[in-house]
């Protein structure tokens, strides 16, 4: 099988690498040998092992009947949906890492694969080397999946463990996940919690069968998380996560992408590091986690070349995936319940008289009174929390 990358950055650097050291295992389980033919890229690569099959006109692979499998890394909307489609209106399969085309046209690239009897795989697009597309499309198909909430960023886990476990500043631990090729290109993205919001749509987009729109979806990244809030944390003996999450309710899915407080007992109090964990409650399964490599070169490569050898084996057969482009309507998030951890610097008297009694916490921070909250809806707190002067607020998991 010849097969083209589109994309020589981190992952497409990755793909080649996995499909040169793991060669002989995957031509085994692929059925054949999987051999690069071409190397799409705008940039140049001096010296490096693909320099000689390097393209920079994609029509070039869209007219090579030899190339029945393509893998796009190249990240963004435009131009991968372009080249994505021309390469499945040609017949050819493609495998993607790209969590923005997915979120964005995943729908339709499955629609248009099917009538083309090829396929669109993604597995890479969620939680890096993490088995979590093809568990939900195969192994839980049986499930009404009713919950799902992950730990989808690997770049804020890193930077918050660093910055709990060795009090590193908020820019040196973001340096440092860029250096280690975790951060997306623009690490707003990762820090603003977009790309977990492009993730948690794409999963409940998988669960309910519909398109869900990300631009739906409530955000908030953890540029607010400070040392103080840590310290916080540490007194009332929780982690601070970025958690994406997703809860079926009635017909239709509550989700929200915020900063949590997460208790010791949480089942993903305990994933550090650059490592993902995804919480999944079905009807009948009940509960099951994923956990590994979230981001980084080889496992997401890893992924990406895990499709490929599927999509080898399901030459002229549609691996059938339930995601329709009719539109999903989410509940708005206010309606949604949870407690909250507040920080003010308002006298006790004005939390009693915009909060009843509360339980307070103390963290020997001068200057300022830390409380937890009853449950209560997100839009009772925002209407609650407007009568004191806030200093931060952390959802409690
Ligand atoms: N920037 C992403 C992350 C890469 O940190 O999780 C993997 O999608």
């Amino acid at each position: 099988m010849k097969i083209a990358v589109m994309g020589y950055g981190t992952i497409g650097s990755g793909v080649v690498e996995v499909l040169n050291i793991n060669q002989e295992k995957i031509a085994k389980r692929a059925g054949e040998p999987v051999e690069v033919k071409y190397v799409l890229d705008l940039r140049d690569f001096p010296g490096s092992p693909i320099e000689d099959r390097l393209i920079k006109d994609y029509m070039t692979i869209v007219n090579d009947p030899e190339v029945g499998v393509v893998v796009e890394t190249m990240g963004g909307v435009e131009p991968a949906y372009t080249f994505v489609k021309a390469m499945l209106e040609a017949g050819k399969q493609v495998a993607t890492s790209n969590k923005n085309l997915v979120a964005t046209k995943g729908a339709e690239l499955i629609r248009i694969a099917r009538e083309h009897n090829v396929n669109f795989l993604f597995e890479a697009s969620v939680g890096g080397g993490i088995p979590i597309i093809r568990p939900l499309n195969k192994c839980l198909t049986a499930d009404e999946i009713e919950q799902i909430t992950g730990i989808l960023n690997g770049t804020t886990n890193y930077m918050l463990t660093k910055m709990s476990e060795e009090g590193t500043e908020f820019s040196e631990a973001l340096r440092d996940a860029q250096e280690k090729g975790y951060a997306e290109k623009d690490p707003t993205a990762d820090v603003e919690g977009f790309d977990p919001c492009r993730k948690i749509a794409i999963l409940t987009s998988m669960v309910c069968g519909k398109q869900v729109d990300f631009e739906d979806i409530h955000c908030e990244g953890i540029t607010k998380i400070t040392p103080i809030d840590i310290k916080y944390a540490k007194a009332m003996g929780c982690s601070i996560k970025l958690l994406a999450t997703s809860k079926k309710v009635g017909e239709s899915y509550s989700c929200i992408v915020a900063p949590f407080m997460l208790p010791k007992d949480h089942a993903l109090c305990g994933v550090g590091d650059v490592f993902n964990g995804i919480f999944v409650h079905g009807n009948v399964l009940g509960d099951a986690m994923f956990y590994g490599s979230g981001a980084g070169k080889l496992p997401t490569a890893s992924a990406v070349v895990a499709d490929v050898v599927d999509m080898v084996k399901h030459q002229h057969t549609n691996i059938y995936i339930d995601w329709s482009e009719e539109k999903m309507e989410l509940l708005d998030y206010r309606d949604s319940q949870t407690k909250f951890f507040v920080r003010t610097s308002s006298y006790p008297a004005a939390v009693l008289d915009a909060f009843g009694h509360v339980n307070y916490v103390d963290a020997d921070v001068e200057g300022e009174t830390a409380f937890t909250t009853e449950l209560m809806t997100e839009g009772e707190f925002e209407s609650r929390v407007s009568k004191i002067e806030l200093i931060n607020r952390i959802r409690l998991a």
